[in-house]
């Protein structure tokens, strides 16, 4: 049976959801990022059914959703820095991994038996409606099955995982429509994990330079190579399609009739709109050529999800 999907501004609908997360069930809600499916991440019966639900190896941590700072603070041990950047960027699409604190409520298993936990306060207003109503933080995953496109409507979320869960909040399209950024801070340094919604220029701005995390660092364990797979080939940095192939356009220069990630070249806007074209072509066709996109802000993370795609 398909899961029931509510409309995420009512509030019977978040009670509901609250309802089901507290019996140790499976909601997706809607995040400013990408849709998430929420478990209590106190509750490790409830996690291994999410990582049932999304087929996702047991070794990947899992992002803590909470409130704010205050309820952040209880989880993870927060330095000056950490509280500089909560301060400046929550909510908002930016996931803080402190170390936890030995009384940490986001289980062992939500955190992979690692001595660090991953935390972040999402701005969606029913993603905060929910924290709210449940009451303590939230796992939660993309609501996407392992290794393919991350969901940014709850249509999404219904044709990849409308089965295996037990509610769908639909809060609309994600306003910023790739993940978050993830940045480890221990005292007062702090580490790219993984680029996303939030730019490393604006982090650093508040930070000063973040470290790069080595390749193989236990640091980002969730980042396999084939996380985003659509089934097409893709070709990146193609300035035109060859015979075959669709082409995915970034800026004013694209063919005419192509689909385009942003037609003015607006990175934000290319950033929302990305999974839904991927999805969409590839439901349409064998092979995607795609145009480059600048590295710049937010062309960071975009690349970052195309090259995964292209594995
Ligand atoms: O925007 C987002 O971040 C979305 C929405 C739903 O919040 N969530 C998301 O979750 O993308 P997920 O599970 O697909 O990615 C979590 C990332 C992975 O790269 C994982 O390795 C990293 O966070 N992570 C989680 N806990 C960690 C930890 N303790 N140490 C290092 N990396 C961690
Ligand atoms: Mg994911």
């Amino acid at each position: 049976m398909t899961a029931p999907v509510l409309n995420a501004a009512d509030p019977a609908a978040i009670a509901r959801a609250a309802e089901i997360l507290r019996g140790g069930g499976l909601v997706a809600m809607p995040t400013e990022t990408v849709y998430g499916l929420a478990a209590d991440a106190a509750n490790p019966r409830a996690v291994a059914g999410l990582y049932a639900a999304k087929g996702r190896p047991r070794f990947n941590p899992l992002i803590a959703h909470v409130g704010g700072f205050d309820e952040a603070a209880r989880h993870g041990q927060a330095s000056g820095l950490a509280e500089r950047l909560a301060a400046a960027f929550w909510p908002g699409p930016l996931t803080l991994v402190l170390p936890a604190r030995p009384d940490c409520g986001v289980c062992d298993l939500a955190r992979a038996g690692l001595d660090t936990v991953a935390l972040r306060a999402p701005a969606h207003p029913a993603a905060q409606s929910l924290l709210t109503a449940f009451g303590g933080p939230l796992v939660a995953p993309s609501a996407n099955p392992s290794e393919t496109i991350s969901p940014t409507t709850a249509a999404h979320v219904v044709e990849g995982m409308g089965e295996a869960i037990d509610l769908i909040l639909d809060g609309g399209p994600c306003r910023v429509g790739v993940e978050s950024t993830v940045v480890a801070v221990r005292g007062e340094g702090a580490t790219l994990l993984r680029p996303g919604g939030l730019s490393r220029a604006e982090i650093e701005a508040v930070s000063g330079p973040l470290a790069d995390a080595k390749p193989g660092e236990t640091g980002s364990p969730g980042m396999l190579r084939r996380h985003y797979a659509p089934n097409a080939r893709l070709r990146l940095n193609a300035s035109a399609p060859e015979a075959g192939e669709a082409y995915l356009g970034f800026g004013p220069g694209a063919p005419d009739g192509a689909l385009n990630l942003s037609p003015e070249g607006d990175l934000a806007e290319a950033a929302a709109n990305l999974f839904s074209c991927l999805r969409r072509l590839d439901s349409e066709t064998g092979a995607i050529a795609v145009a480059p996109v600048p590295e710049a802000g937010l062309g960071e993370a975009i690349n970052d999800r195309l090259r995964r795609a292209a594995g």
